[in-house]
């Protein structure tokens, strides 16, 4: 359309021109506006993958960009922020607007609201590479792109347990049509988005996770925590008399050493949660002592020893040098404090602590998990879609350092049990309350 129009606007200017040579240089003139204007969508398209964002892409029909919702602030763990925020994206899909890009909070308060210090969502995650990634799928928006012309249109939505999902699904698709689909704004109100019900197929939400990525500082903090757990491991191989290049060949890079991080819950209330939780399903299968995660971690033989584990935990074990005692010969334990990153983290308020932790753990070659934990059930989503980005999903990350397990959960062989996500579930539920029935698809 575009090109259209300005070489009819070229045309329009050469009418009173008469000689060939002006022709002759019209032509090149449109060749030059051409190529000027063509060049641009060219590029967009190739690195569109790295971040690189143009609006002009938008041109594609999509999400509405003139139509928002907005929603209440986002509270409580990391995960249940991630899970609420991807929610939220995926309403205002299914109302076909962007989403007014939403506040977070950096601490973790239950009910003291005044101590949840609001962050914006652009100060964990990169707005531009976000969108980028879920172009098409999703839309964020900023508060200045609204023209507030109009008031905006209110929706409550219901809670406790009268409100069911086929409730909160009419309520949905009545605000599709009339009075609140004309509104520029439709302002969601009420309880917080983590408890509102899930209508949506586990895919679904990969795919909004998968359109995450850390703000470039948190990133740069990520990358720092890795190379020093993998500094470790090349100094546990050193010690061990094994050359880290011994096969390597002349000029070649050596791979990075390899790492083990494990989700450890072992702290106290989590130990008095799980243990009610396994009375109550009569199941044995969702606390571990440390005693018995070092067993299972033991028994997982992808990585060659000496071999790090990182191991993460909760703050308040850091008191107790234990936990990184009593490991089998060849696994070298730590945690941040034994690492030497403590300063890293402890710039940070409580939900970057999180993220930084996560992303150590999404991008280990093993990952070892409770599949009763939200967080651990995240981390492997993460990985599985990894494997699936790569061809690769029916691996189980076996030989490509993506592999999972989870140490609650006895596997086939008697070790714990291969882990990967079930991408064909039709809701959150079983990763978002935990579940003893995992394999590897
Ligand atoms: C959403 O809005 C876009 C842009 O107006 C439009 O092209 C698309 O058809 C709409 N989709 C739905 C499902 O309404
Ligand atoms: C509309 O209001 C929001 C704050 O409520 C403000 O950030 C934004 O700039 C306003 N838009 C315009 C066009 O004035
Ligand atoms: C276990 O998960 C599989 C799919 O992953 C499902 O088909 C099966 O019904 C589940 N079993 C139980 C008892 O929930
Ligand atoms: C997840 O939970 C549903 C019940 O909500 C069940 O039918 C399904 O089999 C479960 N999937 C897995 C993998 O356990």
């Amino acid at each position: 359309m575009n090109i259209l129009l300005e070489l009819k606007h070229l045309k329009h200017i050469s009418l009173p021109a008469r000689p060939v040579i002006c022709k002759g240089l019209l032509i090149v003139i449109a060749l030059i506006v051409l190529r000027a204007i063509v060049t641009p969508f060219l590029a967009v398209n190739s690195s569109e993958k790295e971040g690189f964002y143009d609006s002009t892409t938008d041109l594609l029909p999509g999400i509405r960009r003139d139509k928002f919702i907005e929603v209440p602030q986002i509270i409580w763990g990391l995960n249940n922020q991630k899970i609420a925020f991807a929610r939220a994206c995926l309403t205002a899909r299914f109302l076909n607007r962007s989403l007014l890009m939403p506040s977070l909070s950096a601490s973790l308060f239950y009910k003291e609201v005044d101590l949840l210090r609001p962050i914006t969502f652009d100060k964990v995650f990169d707005f531009t590479k976000f969108n980028a990634r879920c172009q098409g799928f999703v839309r964020l928006a900023r508060y200045s792109e609204v023209s507030n012309q109009t008031k905006p249109f209110k929706l409550q939505k219901g809670s406790g347990r009268r409100w069911t999902v086929e409730k909160d699904l009419d309520q949905l698709l009545q605000y599709r049509r009339g009075e609140a689909d004309d509104s520029e704004v439709i302002e969601i109100i009420g309880k917080h988005p983590f408890l509102w019900p899930d209508h949506w197929p586990v895919k679904d939400y990969a795919r909004i996770f998968d359109c995450l990525a850390l703000a470039p500082e948190i990133e740069a903090e990520v990358v720092k925590v890795i190379s020093k757990i993998r500094e470790a491991g090349l100094k546990a191989r050193h010690e061990a008399g094994i050359s880290h290049n011994k096969h390597a060949k002349e000029g070649t890079v050596n791979p990075p050493v390899p790492y083990i991080a494990v989700h450890m819950r072992i702290e106290k209330d989590w130990m008095i949660h799980c243990k009610k939780w396994e009375q109550r399903s009569n199941s044995n299968e969702i606390c571990s002592s440390k005693e018995e995660i070092i067993h299972k971690v033991s028994q997982i033989t992808d990585l060659r020893r000496p071999v790090v584990v990182y191991l993460a935990v909760a703050d308040s074990l850091l008191e107790d040098d234990s936990i990184t005692s009593g490991w089998r010969v060849g696994m070298v334990a730590f945690e941040k404090k034994r690492l030497g990153v403590t300063d890293i983290y402890n710039r940070q308020p409580y939900l970057i602590k999180s993220a930084i932790d996560f992303e150590v753990c999404a991008r280990a070659d093993v990952f070892v998990g409770n599949s009763f934990s939200t967080f651990s059930n995240l981390v492997v989503l993460s990985r599985t879609q990894r494997l699936y980005d790569m061809g690769k999903a029916s691996s189980c990350g076996e030989n490509v350092g993506l592999s999972s397990y989870a140490y609650n959960v006895i596997g086939d062989d008697g070790g714990p049990q291969r882990w990967m996500t079930d991408m064909s579930d039709t809701s959150l539920q079983n990763l978002s309350y935990g579940t003893n029935n995992i394999s590897c698809h």
